[in-house]
């Protein structure tokens, strides 16, 4: 029988957006759990080097994920370079606030490209890659912006619903051997948190914005589980979503 918690040890695991922030914390965590990680950046080249380093030497992955053409060669550098994939962590996304009459065609793919799309075929390759391997573990990162409409980010809102119903959808088409569970974060505070997120925090029950700390708590929980947690949605908020 599965064991309800199975260690990480040796385990590949890919983190999208791992350069900084939630990403990086994920990362470290993952490291220290023995996992094997891979590094996936865009931009932040020097701060997913240093990442990497911090990881004990992870391997490092640079694609821009607006393209599926790159997602798939990504996926075909994890296969030589990281070996058999146990889990995926899509966390990589972009955030933008816009009045909901004001969003253009471009500002719509800028945010739906990379949070949505992106993380279907992310998680499509990686799939095909645990499939073969006989299972797998995805963690989707959505957003309390996906549970609760946000009308600022109108576009941003529905690209998280739309990774929350993904997250349940997936579930379902690959189970039993694939599961598939996201972490909803509430205000994780960074230094160019605005006015909106420190209102958002004084109505917080836990009266407090989370950490990135706190974020990769959950997800090791989702890539640690055994195959009967699938299809989950774990608000990590301070009790905001209750509101
Ligand atoms: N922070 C919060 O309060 C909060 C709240 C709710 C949900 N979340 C979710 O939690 C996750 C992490 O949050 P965060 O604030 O740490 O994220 P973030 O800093 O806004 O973004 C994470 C990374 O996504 C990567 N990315 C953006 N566009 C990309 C593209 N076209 N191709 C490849 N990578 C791209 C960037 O990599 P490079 O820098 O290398 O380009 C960036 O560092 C996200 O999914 C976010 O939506 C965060």
């Amino acid at each position: 029988m599965e064991s309800p918690q199975s260690s990480l040890e040796g385990k590949a695991v890919l983190v999208t957006g791992a350069a900084k922030r939630i990403g990086r914390a994920i990362a470290l965590r993952l490291a220290r759990e023995g996992a094997r990680v891979g590094i996936h950046y865009f931009s932040s080249e020097a701060e997913a080097r240093r990442t990497a380093e911090e990881c004990g030497g992870a391997a490092l992955f640079r694609a821009n994920l607006e393209s599926v053409a790159e997602i798939e060669r990504m996926f075909r550098e994890v296969d030589e370079r990281l070996g058999g994939l146990y889990g995926l962590v899509n966390n990589a996304a972009r955030f933008m606030r816009r009045e909901a009459l004001e969003i253009t065609e471009r500002d719509w793919d800028f945010i739906v490209d990379v949070n949505l799309k992106a993380t279907f075929f992310c998680a499509k390759e990686a799939a095909l890659r645990m499939r073969r391997q006989g299972g797998g573990r995805i963690v989707n990162l959505s957003s309390l912006g996906g549970i609760r409409p946000w009308a600022a980010r109108v576009h941003y809102s529905a690209s998280k619903a739309g990774v929350i119903m993904l997250t349940k959808a997936l579930a379902k088409a690959l189970a039993p051997e694939i599961t598939v569970n996201s972490v909803a974060p509430g205000v994780i505070p960074f230094e160019d948190i605005d006015a909106e997120g420190l209102r958002m925090i004084e109505e917080t029950p836990a009266r407090r914005g989370g950490t990135p700390e706190e974020v990769a708590d959950a997800v090791v929980y989702f890539l640690k589980a055994s195959n009967f947690v699938t299809g989950q949605i774990l608000a990590l908020d301070g009790g905001l979503s209750l509101k």
